[in-house]
């Protein structure tokens, strides 16, 4: 099975932590590695990889090959860098040629964003099993979460009426809907036939393309014209493809969802259970640390009196708190965030202020 990490996003919702300079996929975790070295040992842990594409920002490329080092892989790696993100579609896209081009039809991809959560191992690799069966069969497959809250900034998979959603069967997929708006997200979760989109895929290189083809030709055409003008490098087990800033800017922003998974008719999805998390939010992210009596839960060094359900993360110095609750505080050598947890996302906010304002 040859991998395909998409590490583009900046994931603005964790800033200060998570910038420009500093994306999501290199947030490192309780256990020392980052989002992206936990991406791939996963992967790893399926026992079938042959080789890894990682499809990112060009900025970020030295950052990606040091994060590989240590994990001291031994399978072909193949770099695809954008020179500013195209969002997921492009992306995927690319990946499939080069590896239509190396592989063949038949090349048997898994893709992966590199900015999950994942915490039962064992679960991830039985569905990449059973997906990689039904992708083998010309399917483009779609790894489906038992939702557990109306969430509007997730793709919706409804299977079939009386469906089992064990996860021992893969099922077709009726409808894929992206994002839906609340009303919708709390009727699909209120009527038990969608599971959430885990944004991971498995298919053949020759479905992904055929797939293309016929719903996103332009796409396909501007993504292979991009691809014949980028610069190439080579070496032992290892190769670089840059994509020009001039032919990849002509390519449309859309995602692999919306381009794809909405349209074609072959979507099939493995139901299952792996301990998914998309940490989105500072929310999220404090939901993974295991809390104290009164709630509060700590990364690094803090001093708390009198506080409820606080948390907070800062790795260089002391934080001190009195007689707060709900909050999130996170610290950094630069920056300083303080919000309520509930409104957590909305330093997205902060951050296009930050940006406009240069
Ligand atoms: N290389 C590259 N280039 N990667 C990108 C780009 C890009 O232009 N844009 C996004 N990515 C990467 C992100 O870093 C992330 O790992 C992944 O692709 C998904 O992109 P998001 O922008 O985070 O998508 P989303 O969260 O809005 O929605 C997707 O994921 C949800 C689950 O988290 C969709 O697939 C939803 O259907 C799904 O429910
Ligand atoms: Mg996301």
């Amino acid at each position: 099975m040859h991998i395909v990490i998409i590490a583009g996003g900046v994931g603005s919702r964790l800033w200060p932590v998570s910038r420009e300079t500093n994306p999501k996929p290199f947030i490192r975790m309780e256990d020392g590695r980052s989002l992206l070295q936990k991406t791939c040992l996963r992967a790893v842990a399926t026992g079938s990889v042959e080789s890894l594409t990682t499809v990112t920002n060009r900025d970020l490329f030295f950052r990606t090959e040091d994060e590989y080092r240590e994990l001291a892989l031994s399978v072909p790696l193949h770099y695809l860098l954008e020179p500013f993100g195209r969002n997921t579609a492009p992306a995927v896209c690319a990946a499939g040629l080069e590896l239509q081009a190396r592989y063949g039809d038949d090349a048997l991809m898994l893709v992966l964003p590199a900015d999950h959560l994942v915490t039962d191992e064992d679960a991830f690799v039985r569905a990449v099993a059973r997906a990689s069966a039904a992708a083998a069969n010309g399917r483009l497959v779609t790894f489906g979460i038992p939702p557990s809250r109306a969430e509007t900034a997730f793709g919706y998979i409804q299977v079939p009426e009386g469906s089992d959603l064990s996860g021992s069967h893969v099922l077709e997929v009726e409808r894929f809907v992206e994002k839906p708006d609340r009303e919708q997200a709390e009727q699909y979760l209120a009527g038990g036939r969608h599971l959430w989109n885990a944004g991971m895929f498995c298919f053949r290189a020759g479905t992904l393309l055929e797939e293309l083809n016929r719903h996103a030709p332009a796409l396909l055409q501007a993504v292979t014209a991009a691809l014949e003008a980028a610069g190439r490098s080579e070496g032992e087990g290892h190769s670089v493809t840059r994509l020009a800033p001039e032919s990849f800017g002509a390519v449309e922003d859309d995602s692999i969802d919306y381009a794809l998974m909405e349209k074609s008719s072959r979507v099939s999805v493995v139901p299952c259970d792996p301990g998914w998390s998309d940490i989105g939010s500072w929310q999220a992210m404090a939901g993974l640390v295991e809390p104290d009596a009164a709630g509060n839960r700590v990364v690094g060094q803090a001093e708390l009196e009198d506080c409820r359900d606080t948390y907070v993360r800062s790795p260089h110095r002391l934080v001190a708190a009195v007689g707060v609750e709900d909050l999130v505080i996170v610290d950094t050598a630069d920056a300083l965030l303080v919000a309520r947890k509930e409104h957590s996302e909305d330093v997205k906010k902060i951050v296009q202020r930050l940006k406009a304002n240069g």
